[in-house]
């Protein structure tokens, strides 16, 4: 048995439910009894994760927990055959971080199904650079592609755009050749938007229609939405006929009010995006995408890079909706 302790972030509920977290030891020999151990080298901070990490029920039913919804490293042990100790893998999503202790721990053991094996032209860190965010804005354009859309349709809207799925997403079209509009409640972020390629910035409120027409201008050829509630109707309003909108988030609300109107007379599809219950096949395709022609020259401007000691804080401003691009987390010296 293997009996190596390791750093994690440990989230704890008190009898009177009241929620806290430090950095402690943990075994390797408590982990859950899946295939693959792995040492995890890099992690990212996604909303999902600030969620976990206080408390919030539909996301880890039981405490103490250690979240982290992605990791990336190296293969430490292995009963499946088609990993080996010194392999270099990817683990986003499933039920990582969730219920099973998550990439803000230095090892995690997780299904061997889990796993992406790190695709060659890409670093650890760069993948984790990418994460879930970059990995769900990659599965919205993905989706968005299939739909038919190219540059030339025009204007594509990407809301939350200073944050982690945001700022990927607007990277990822502008980098295919998209005309992209970036919706931001953060003025300072206008610089950070148009280096990543954003040819206009539009203020909160342009997305947070209060008008209550069924439909609006029609402005958009797609939209990339990941803040929810009025956002996301405002954007079925405003976009072009026969266009799509990717609905990823709920930062601003889990709700949708809307009327059959631009379904029905504009012919406007609502895609729903799961990053952590994709299929392998459309994973690998997502990251070979990102790892290849869709691999990103500023990544390294995207993200800050942080230890464990410092996540807490890291934590408390995503929550806020503070966060302007990605938390790289560092586990690796
Ligand atoms: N479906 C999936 O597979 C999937 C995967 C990853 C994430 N998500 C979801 O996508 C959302 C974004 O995740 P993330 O990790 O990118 O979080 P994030 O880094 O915090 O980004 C969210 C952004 O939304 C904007 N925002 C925050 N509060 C807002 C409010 N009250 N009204 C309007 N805009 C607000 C902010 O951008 P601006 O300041 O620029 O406006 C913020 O930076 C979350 O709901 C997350 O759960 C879903």
């Amino acid at each position: 048995m293997n009996t190596a302790v390791y750093h994690a972030m440990l989230v704890q509920e008190a009898a009177d439910g009241s929620i806290r977290r430090h950095i402690t030891l943990r075994s390797v020999s408590d982990l859950p009894d899946h295939d693959v151990l792995i040492r995890v080298h890099f992690s990212s901070l996604n909303y999902k994760d600030a969620l976990s990490a206080t408390g919030h029920k539909g996301v880890t039913r039981q405490y103490p927990h250690t979240p982290g919804i992605d990791a990336a490293g190296v293969v430490a042990e292995s009963r499946a055959p088609q990993f080996r100790p010194g392999d270099e893998v990817i683990v986003t999503g499933y039920d990582l971080g969730m219920n099973t202790p998550g990439g803000f721990g230095e090892y995690i053991r997780v299904p061997a199904d889990w796993i992406v094996p790190l695709p060659t032209r890409l670093t650890l860190r760069e993948s984790m650079i990418f994460g879930t965010a970059g990995f769900t804005a990659a599965l919205s354009l993905l989706k968005l592609e299939a739909h038919g859309l190219s540059p030339a349709d025009g204007d594509i809207l990407v809301t939350g755009a200073s944050g982690g799925v945001g700022c990927m997403a607007v990277a990822l079209l502008a980098h295919n050749g998209y005309p992209v509009v970036a919706v931001t409640g953060k003025p300072e972020a206008e610089p950070f938007l148009r280096e990543l390629g954003a040819h206009r910035i539009l203020p909160r409120p342009a997305l947070d229609d209060t008008s209550g027409r069924p439909l609006l201008k029609q402005e958009w050829s797609a939209v990339v939405e990941t803040v929810g509630g009025n956002f996301l109707s405002t954007a079925l309003q405003s976009t072009r006929r026969h266009g799509a909108v990717a609905a990823c988030g709920n930062v601003l609300s889990a709700e949708l009010h809307t009327t059959v109107f631009p379904f029905i007379l504009r012919g406007i599809t609502l895609y729903g995006i799961d990053s952590a219950t994709s299929g392998m096949t459309l994973r690998r395709e997502a990251w070979s995408r990102l790892a290849g022609p869709w691999k990103l020259n500023h990544l390294d401007r995207m993200a800050r890079a942080v230890g464990l000691e410092k996540l807490d804080e890291e934590i408390e401003r995503i929550l806020a909706g503070r966060q302007q691009g990605r938390v790289l987390v560092q586990l690796s010296s």
